[in-house]
């Protein structure tokens, strides 16, 4: 299905895995012929989660740098490559040391910083527990302080907020660009042309948008959705990189339909070529500094986990 370039780079690339002992980890962004070739495809959660239950010497990370961060703050004695170091999220660098120690300083210990882990680490660091957009409702709601500073995305925190009434929210002013440029137009276009298609979006959509939805959740959640119910059409609000996973889960008979351009930039510079030249060349390894800021991004991932794992 991918032409004989593509195929034969799938086949170099599984000789250099068994080569190094290593795993493909791959988020659902990614090109399909990356998903393709991966051991593993899953949303954010889901990676982290194996990434500490993985017997493989070498972890590679198809996707952006806080994923490959996130592996090897939870996977320390493991080499973590990502093929394609320069993939980043813009939103991980959306919060300042300032927000936080202002919100501290004010809400004292009734306060707890959570904190998306579309983050970098030094964000995590400052952080009193990570989450995901699978889980992020669940473990606010089970903190035990009643302020909950949410950080980095605005739009995340707003739907948390709205899920758990009984906490104070206090959101920060950062955004995913890619899913935050969506309109509730272009998706109320496309629910007039498909009036029968149940709308799927991620919460790092604007609240405009998600207004308009049937279903909220992580990339994971939405094919989940889709592949567990019986319309033939979907609006999905979320980038196009699903579309292999809801295919191949749902089927060729069901339609997928996306707001145009809905592509992440930085996870398509995962490309095959790219996973096959880190594996060669062991390149593009992830380290992270020793020293108090590491454990502490460590343990707000790790708190995720237990919280998560209730
Ligand atoms: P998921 O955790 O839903 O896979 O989302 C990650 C992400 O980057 C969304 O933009
Ligand atoms: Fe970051 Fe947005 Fe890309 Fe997700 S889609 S990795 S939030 S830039």
């Amino acid at each position: 299905m991918f032409g004989p370039q593509a195929a034969e780079m799938a086949a170099r690339v599984e000789r250099l895995k068994q080569e190094r002992d290593a795993v493909l980890l791959a988020h659902y962004y990614v090109a399909p012929e990356v998903q393709a070739v991966a051991d593993y495809v899953g949303d954010s959660f889901a990676l982290a989660k194996l990434a500490v239950s993985l017997p493989n010497r070498v972890l590679v990370v198809a996707g952006v740098e806080f994923m490959g961060e996130s592996m090897k703050l939870l996977n320390p004695e493991k080499t973590v490559l990502m093929p394609d170091p320069g993939a980043d999220c813009p939103m991980a660098h959306m919060i300042d040391k300032q927000t936080v120690d202002a919100a501290r300083a004010e809400y004292g210990d009734d306060l707890a910083v959570v904190c998306y882990v579309n983050s970098t680490a030094e964000a995590k660091s400052l952080s009193d527990v990570c989450v995901t957009s699978s889980n992020a409702v669940s473990v606010v709601r089970a903190m035990p302080q009643h302020h909950i500073l949410f950080v980095p995305d605005r739009n995340l925190g707003r739907y948390v907020a709205q899920q758990v009434p009984e906490k104070h929210v206090i959101l920060n002013d950062g955004c995913c660009p890619f899913h935050a440029a969506i309109t509730a137009q272009e998706v109320e276009r496309l629910k007039r042309e498909h009036p029968e298609a149940p709308v799927l979006a991620h919460p790092e959509c604007t609240e405009r948008v998600l207004a308009l939805a049937d279903c909220i959740g992580s990339t994971a959640e939405i094919i989940e959705y889709a592949a567990t119910h019986d319309a033939l059409e979907y609006i999905v609000v979320t980038m196009k990189g699903v579309a292999s996973e809801l295919e191949r889960r749902c089927g060729a008979s069901r339609r997928f339909l996306f707001v145009q351009d809905s592509e992440c930039p930085e996870m398509a510079k995962i490309s095959l070529a790219k996973v096959a030249s880190c594996l060669q060349d062991m390149t593009g390894e992830v380290r992270m500094a020793d020293g108090d800021a590491s454990e502490r991004a460590k343990a707000s991932l790790e708190r995720m986990l237990a919280y998560a794992g209730r």
